[in-house]
């Protein structure tokens, strides 16, 4: 028994040492492609991929070819895979949760094995939709404060943003948390748009709301990405306009009025 044992650990040092694992996600019913690199001096050699189930910690064989046969899918895969014009390298089709695992190619040369490839695939479901509402507002002459709500089926959070005339910031910058589902939720401030984002690796949604429509001072106006300078020049130019205008007006008045007096 022994000698099986000492094989066995010599065959898992080796196979676990040669390549490095290769983080995949998936979503839920989608397919995933995996790929034997060097395929060309395989020719003479026996090829398995093989699973190892993250929850059972269970390995199962997807199919093997041995010495230039064809390949030999097993009864749980039949239906399930694909075989690529490129030998050897595998579509897995219709991944679902129990999915989630390693997925490992070894080739089989003479008296050694070696892992090609290995592959960490995650199976995630697309992520929910998100809403951002808003709480409450409270607002003066010169400055607004929004407080809003963003919230998905099993988590929420909440954020706090100030605006003057021209500018919007968010309290403590952008919020996020890490959702139950191991998702993220994100508040945000894009231009003058508070953003909610909820993301997974293989998914986004997001809830958007304009500030303008809540904080009449805030105007969102080009003065906001130009800074003062210009609105300060727009209020300068068109006060001086004003002013020649009038005094063209009262010059013109005056000197017809001393006309018609001579
Ligand atoms: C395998 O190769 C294909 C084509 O080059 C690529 O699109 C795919 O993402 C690869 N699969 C993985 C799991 O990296
Ligand atoms: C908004 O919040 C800031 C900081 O907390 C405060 O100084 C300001 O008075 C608030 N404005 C209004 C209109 O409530
Ligand atoms: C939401 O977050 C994801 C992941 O970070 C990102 O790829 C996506 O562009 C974001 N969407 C928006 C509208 O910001």
């Amino acid at each position: 028994m022994s000698i099986f044992v000492i094989l066995g650990l010599l065959v898992c040092v080796k196979a676990q040492g040669s390549s490095a694992v290769t983080p995949v996600f998936v979503q839920k019913g989608e397919d995933v492609m995996l790929n034997l690199t060097e395929a060309d001096d395989l020719e003479n050699s026996a090829v398995i991929w093989n699973f190892n189930n993250k929850s059972s910690n269970e390995v199962s064989i997807l199919v093997r070819w041995f010495l230039r046969t064809e390949p030999k899918v097993s009864p749980d895969y039949t239906g399930r895979i694909e075989f690529t014009v490129k030998k050897y390298c595998v579509k897995l089709k219709n991944l679902q949760e129990t999915d989630s695992g390693v997925y490992t190619g070894q080739v089989f040369g003479g008296v050694d094995v070696q892992t090609r490839a290995e592959y960490s695939v995650t199976v995630q479901d697309p992520v929910s939709p998100v809403k951002l509402t808003v709480d409450s507002v409270s607002s003066s002459s010169d400055s607004c404060n929004l407080t809003v709500t963003c919230s998905t089926q099993d988590s929420h959070i909440s954020s706090i943003f100030t605006c003057d005339t021209k500018t919007c910031s968010q309290e403590g910058g952008e919020r996020s948390e890490v959702t139950t589902s191991g998702a993220s939720l994100r508040v945000y401030l894009v231009h003058d748009s508070i953003t909610c984002n909820h993301s997974n690796q293989v998914s986004w949604t997001k809830d958007v709301t304009k500030i303008q429509d809540f904080c009449s001072q805030h105007d969102g106006s080009e003065c906001v990405s130009a800074g003062i300078s210009v609105c300060r020049l727009k209020t300068v130019v068109f006060s001086i306009g004003l002013i020649i205008m009038v005094s063209v007006v009262i010059s013109v008045h005056v000197y017809v009025k001393l006309k018609k007096q001579k």
